[in-house]
């Protein structure tokens, strides 16, 4: 969602407030905005428009900007008020004294903003966050800091903020609740952002600031308070992501980028999580005494990691023999769940920062669960709060819909499934074994099917034209059918629906007529035969079925005019292998639609407000 970057040094700052700013487009947005300290006057001038990043720099082609060093940048993601100029961040106080820019939701800004403007205070936008350079000039007596602490003690809900002012040149101040941000650490220079790789070009020493922080920014030192006035001496990380994660490589988009680097993410775990043999869960957090007392399983998450935790859920039913529920985190969290101090909440999650999933994960706790999370980010809001953390160092997802990362979260699933088993004495050593042997041969079976992606293409291509997708799958591909729905309607905008297909007659073989396309997975596994039926219903009533299929099945063929093959592999873990077929069809039908892959209208990479 909105992203946030800030600068104070010796260099100019406009151009890095820009460049950093593109490096955070990828969480999604609709407008952007700059606001910088004039180093002629120290008056705060400010620019925005909505639309992408280019729109800015346009407009500061026929509206430079002065000289500077010190100011802040924005993407905005609308929540409150419609993605327009006027709406877009900075925001300023009507003195001109105080800029903010801001991402999260402040939720009792309308109270806020009723007494500021009975005080005469004047607003120009519909947005939640101009309460708070107003509430910070109302509160202002000549220490900046005080007055932003007044005015953040004031706020309810979750926010981080980039905050200038004309009367102090030379500081930045940032504040943390809920929404993530970091500082980055220079030589005579020192940075803000939502995120690490934006920034990456210029500093590789972070701190990543804890809910309720406040870090005053000069060019030569940052400062790190806790809310009631502490300060504290903040853990400095030195990350060492390579500056080439955050590029396309010549690949034409980051999502197809994505796509081909699922062997080596997948390999990586598997060298790093199975050492001779024997499972290497470190950050787990559990003994396995702990994990031995568990009694059932609780899974949440949102989007693409639900549908990871689905996959998850047949694993660890199968092998460990564990109940396991899994739960929408935005539901999960306002119902009253069932969860004991035997139960184990697992939270799966790319970015760590999605706030229903936080919020699931806070409710949980309150219960008394153990909490182990299933995440990519390093050092993200959700790996803070949990008792153990499985990394799936899968490298930074930049494509908003999710795809490396998706198959990471499914290949440690299985790898605590098999944990579980173990513990939970459900296992044999030979089926361990066996099952070890099986997935060790993903990464070789990835580089088959990326060999034959033009089979891919090319159906993808001749189906581009569909106005609907169905996507059947059944058992533990049901939730690779549902996955494959999402990729396309995420990226392209068709509509499409995934469905169990035993559940086609009670309702989607409604849909299918000749202008239906409906992909069906169809990999060898013990209700084959269930899945051919479901494909003769939908062709005799004229649909178009590209089925999902094992190497070396003919016989679909005379079902399916349109067959794409993924290699031989353990049914259990046929979700890893048609996950790269589903992210393909998605692909390069919106790229044949014309649609922007990488940064899908309306979504957000990561959803850090309700
Ligand atoms: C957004 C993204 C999805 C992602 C979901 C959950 O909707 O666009 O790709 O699956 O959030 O995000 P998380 O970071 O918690 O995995």
């Amino acid at each position: 969602m909105c992203g946030i970057i800030g600068y104070i040094g010796k260099k100019q700052a406009a151009p890095i407030l820009i460049e950093s700013l593109r490096k955070l487009e990828y969480r999604g947005y609709d407008s952007s905005g700059i606001g910088v300290i004039s180093s002629a006057d120290g008056k705060i001038v400010f620019r925005k428009n909505k639309g992408k990043i280019n729109a800015l720099c346009n407009l500061l082609k026929f509206s430079p900007l002065p000289k500077t060093t010190c100011g802040v940048s924005h993407t905005r993601w609308a929540t409150h008020g419609a993605p327009n100029r006027i709406n877009s961040h900075p925001h300023v106080d009507e003195s001109g004294q105080f800029l903010v820019v801001h991402n999260g939701i402040i939720e009792n800004y309308e109270v806020l903003k009723d007494s500021l403007i009975k005080k005469g205070h004047k607003f120009l936008s519909q947005t939640d966050t101009e309460v708070v350079p107003h509430l910070i000039q109302e509160y202002y007596k000549g220490d900046f800091l005080e007055a932003v602490k007044k005015a953040i003690s004031k706020l309810k809900g979750a926010f981080a903020l980039g905050i200038i002012s004309s009367n102090h040149p030379d500081v930045l101040i940032a504040v943390r609740v809920g929404s993530p941000l970091i500082v980055g650490l220079g030589k005579d220079e020192n940075f803000i952002a939502s995120d690490v790789p934006a920034i990456l070009e210029h500093t590789r020493r972070i701190i990543y600031l804890k809910d309720e922080q406040i870090a005053v920014l000069t060019k030569e030192r940052v400062d790190v308070f806790n809310f009631d006035g502490t300060k504290v001496k903040p853990q400095v990380h030195n990350v060492e992501f390579k500056v080439d994660c955050v590029e396309k490589q010549g690949f034409a988009h980051f999502m197809l980028k994505e796509v081909h680097e699922q062997p080596q993410v997948i390999q990586h775990m598997i060298n790093t999580r199975i050492v001779r043999n024997q499972l290497k869960l470190d950050g787990i957090g559990l003994s396995d005494k702990q994990l031995k007392r568990i009694n059932n399983v609780v899974i949440v998450a949102c989007g693409t990691a639900y549908h990871a935790g689905m996959v998850g859920r047949y694993a660890i039913e199968l092998l460990a023999n564990v109940p396991v529920a899994v739960e929408l985190s935005s539901e999960f969290r306002y119902r009253k769940p069932i969860i004991s101090n035997k139960s184990l909440v697992i939270a799966i999650s790319q970015s760590g920062e999605t706030a229903d999933t936080l919020a699931a994960v806070r409710e949980a706790k309150k219960r008394g669960a153990k909490i182990l999370s299933i995440c990519n980010v390093l050092g993200s809001s959700l790996s803070r709060e949990s008792e153990g953390v499985l990394y799936t160092h899968a490298g930074p997802e930049i494509g908003v819909a999710s795809t490396k990362a998706y198959t990471a979260q499914i290949c440690m699933l299985y790898l605590l499934s098999l944990k579980l088993s173990l513990v939970h004495g459900t296992i044999r050593s030979g089926e361990f074994k066996y099952l070890v042997k099986k997935l060790k041969e993903i990464p070789a079976l990835y580089h088959q099917i990326l060999k034959d992606k033009s089979n891919i293409a090319s159906i993808a291509k001749r189906s581009s034209h569909f106005g609907c997708f169905l996507f059947l799958g059944r058992n533990i591909n049901y939730p690779s059918a549902l996955e494959g729905a999402l990729k396309l309607k995420e990226i392209s905008y068709i509509p499409a629906e995934g469905y169990a297909a035993g559940e086609m007659k009670h309702g989607p073989i409604a849909l299918i007529d000749e202008y239906r396309a409906v992909v069906c997975v169809a990999t060898e596994s013990d209700i084959y035969d269930k899945m051919i039926s479901n494909i003769q219903e939908i062709r005799s009533r004229r649909g178009k079925v590209i089925a999902i299929a094992t190497a070396g099945d003919e016989q679909i063929k005379n079902h399916a005019a349109n067959v794409i093959y993924v290699p031989k592999t353990e049914q259990l873990f046929t979700p890893l292998t048609v996950a790269i077929p589903m992210q393909l069809i998605a692909y390069y039908i919106a790229v044949k639609r014309g649609c922007d892959v990488d940064q899908p209208r309306n979504l957000a990479k990561s959803v850090t407000v309700e």
